[in-house]
């Protein structure tokens, strides 16, 4: 089956889909983007998405390009034309294609664009694998907050990642705390046996996934307390794992050199994956 995008007002076959070479995503990363899993054919967290994309664009100054109900409609449509019962949409909008010059232009429409793709669901909490991330030091701006296309910074923590033999970076701020991934939030169940994540504040994206998260756990009894942690304390945690649309919840079993706990993903992660998987598949609450 071959995929279809929508782009500014049109579907068109995947392989034909074009935006112009002086559009200001590709010339100055001046956009911002988001990525919503879709799960049994309904978007999980779509509206949490959709408030995270609109402060995106009024942080640059940017109006949304159509309202939220026909946005939705489009992004139905784009899921229905790709046959995605269980996978992804991606939304980008940046702020249009117009003569290069840093300043805004005026009078310019932002360009929208739609894709969708399939993917298949994490194995069970009981099966999932362990994965292992580095450590290195955070390179970004201090506007992390902002869903920006301007990713280049994490494409090379990631890129270091892979060629370390590892999933993810955990990137360092100047004070030794850990960040976040280049796509994922950063958690750890420390020693006293809370579940920790760093709190929101412009160095990180204040994750969709993150956000569930700490709702569910808090539903379920489980202690979460947002505060910074350290790599050393990372490491001598009893475990770890991130989070994200695309990842849901990865248990981490080694750090750097350091493996965390018995090396095997721990209890509470597999607990919070399953409470997780529940609420995506629209078991236990409605969700989009
Ligand atoms: C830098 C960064 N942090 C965290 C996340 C996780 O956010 P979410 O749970 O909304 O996917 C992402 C997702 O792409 C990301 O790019």
């Amino acid at each position: 089956m071959s995929r279809i995008a929508y782009v500014n007002g049109r579907y068109v076959p995947h392989m034909e889909a074009r935006v112009h070479i002086e559009d200001r995503g590709y010339q100055f990363a001046d956009g911002v983007y988001e990525v919503i899993a879709v799960v049994g054919g309904r978007l999980v967290d779509g509206e949490p998405h959709l408030d995270r994309l609109e402060r995106s664009l009024t942080e640059l100054d940017m109006a949304m390009p159509m309202a939220r109900r026909p946005l939705r409609v489009v992004l139905a449509e784009t899921m229905r034309r790709n046959s995605v019962h269980d996978g992804m949409i991606y939304l980008q909008i940046t702020r249009g294609a117009a003569r290069r010059d840093h300043a805004f232009p005026r009078g310019v429409r932002p360009a929208l664009v739609v894709t969708a793709r399939r993917a298949t669901m994490p194995p069970d909490p009981d099966a999932i694998p362990g994965a292992k991330v580095i450590t290195a030091p955070d390179i970004r701006w201090r506007r992390c907050d902002i869903k920006s296309v301007s990713l280049l910074p994490n494409v090379l923590a990631k890129q270091q990642a892979i060629e370390s033999g590892a999933y993810e970076t955990w990137m360092v701020d100047d004070d030794g705390h850990i960040t976040e991934g280049s796509s994922t939030n950063a958690w750890i169940l420390a020693r006293d046996g809370c579940v920790v994540t760093r709190p929101l504040d412009n160095a990180i994206l204040g994750g969709i996934t993150r956000q569930t998260l700490i709702r569910l756990a808090h539903g379920a009894g489980v202690d979460v307390v947002e505060r910074a942690f350290s790599v050393d304390e990372a490491k001598a945690a009893r475990e770890a794992f991130m989070t994200s649309t695309t990842n849901l919840l990865r248990p981490v079993t080694q750090i750097d050199d350091a493996v965390i706990g018995n090396g095997e993903p721990g209890e509470t992660s597999r607990r919070l994956l399953g409470l997780y998987l529940a609420y995506a598949r629209g078991e236990t609450e409605s969700c989009d």
